[in-house]
């Protein structure tokens, strides 16, 4: 069969194949820039306009939200996290992330919720360290520097690395003495644990962001070892994958003809 009947073929079963999960958007997953970061597979443009998601452009969570040219990835309890860079450039890709409520333009940054990676697909980059602020402490050892804009009467507010609260005050119980405790990962440009140094850079290293892994999703390795596409079904919440015959499979391409998957590849997965 010549390459250009290859072509139409491949295009036909790709709407086809669209047309099946029922959505009325444009079907090519194109990349996608916003700001500077570009937005491809794994990752896919959430559109909040568009009365369907192209959740099949993706992995599940990786809807990336351009919002006045800022890349916004929404986790649950409607936390915004602004996506500074995603990283495609090795196999184990790395997103960077900066939590929005600690950072824009605040004289003060004060992370407001823990971060948790939830049900999305990706590790902790071996780059981050913890920072664990504790709020509203009304009782302290006197000598720990505290944050001095989140000083209030007489309650003081205090950060550290995680796991280094308690260093020279074994005996203290921060998270018994204080409001609230909240640990956000940031990058690990802090040389120092030194608090005064921690109390002075804290700000910075929050909006420099922090880097999480997002690797190859488990269930897409037999895929894309077979040399499929991930894809997604929402309806049926499973992963799918687009094989080189242009059949959809559950779980892997194995037996599958040799055949034209580039003409695929460059409709969802231009690089
Ligand atoms: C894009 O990158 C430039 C240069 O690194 C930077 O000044 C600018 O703030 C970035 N824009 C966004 C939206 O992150
Ligand atoms: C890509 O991965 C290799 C090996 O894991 C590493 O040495 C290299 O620094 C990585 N490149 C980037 C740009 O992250
Ligand atoms: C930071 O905290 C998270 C959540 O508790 C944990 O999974 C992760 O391993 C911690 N990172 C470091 C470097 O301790
Ligand atoms: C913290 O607040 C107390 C009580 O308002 C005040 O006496 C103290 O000077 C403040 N300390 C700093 C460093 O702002
Ligand atoms: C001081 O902290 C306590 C709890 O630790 C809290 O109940 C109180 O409202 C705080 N005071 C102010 C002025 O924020
Ligand atoms: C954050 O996580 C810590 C445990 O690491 C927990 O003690 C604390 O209550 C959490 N804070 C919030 C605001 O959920
Ligand atoms: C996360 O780490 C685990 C254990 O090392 C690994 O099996 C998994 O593939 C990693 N996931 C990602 C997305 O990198
Ligand atoms: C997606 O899942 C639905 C519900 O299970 C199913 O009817 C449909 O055929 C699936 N689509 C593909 C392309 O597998």
């Amino acid at each position: 069969m010549s390459q250009f009947l290859s072509y139409l073929l491949s295009l036909f079963f790709f709407f086809f194949f669209i047309n099946s999960l029922g959505t009325n958007s444009s079907p090519l997953c194109l990349q996608q820039n916003c700001g500077n970061v570009t937005i491809r597979y794994p990752f896919w443009v959430y559109d909040e306009s568009a009365y369907d998601q192209q959740y099949y452009c993706g992995y599940p969570g990786f809807g990336v939200r351009c919002q006045d040219g800022e890349a916004v990835l929404r986790l649950s309890g409607d936390r915004n996290y602004h996506v500074k860079d995603i990283d495609y450039s090795n196999y184990t890709g790395t997103l960077t992330l900066v939590d929005t409520d600690a950072t824009t333009n605040q004289k003060c940054p004060r992370p407001r919720q823990n971060f948790s990676l939830e049900t999305l697909p990706v590790n902790y980059s071996s780059m981050d360290l913890n920072l664990s602020f504790y709020y509203n402490c009304i009782s302290y050892p006197p000598t720990v520097p505290f944050i001095p804009c989140l000083n209030i009467s007489s309650n003081r507010s205090y950060v550290f690395v995680e796991n280094h609260e308690t260093e020279g005050f074994e005996s203290f119980d921060w998270s018994k003495n204080c409001e609230e405790k909240v640990v956000v990962p940031v990058r690990h440009i802090l040389t120092e644990i030194n608090i005064v140094y921690l109390i002075a850079r804290f700000g910075e290293a929050m909006n420099d962001g922090f880097v999480l892994d997002w690797g190859r999703v488990e269930d897409c390795v037999t895929c894309e070892d077979s040399e499929g596409l991930c894809g997604y079904n929402a309806t049926a919440k499973e992963y799918l994958c687009f094989c080189k015959d242009l059949s959809v499979r559950s779980n892997s391409c194995k037996g599958t003809l040799p055949w034209s998957i580039s003409r695929v590849k460059n409709l969802c997965y231009i690089s």
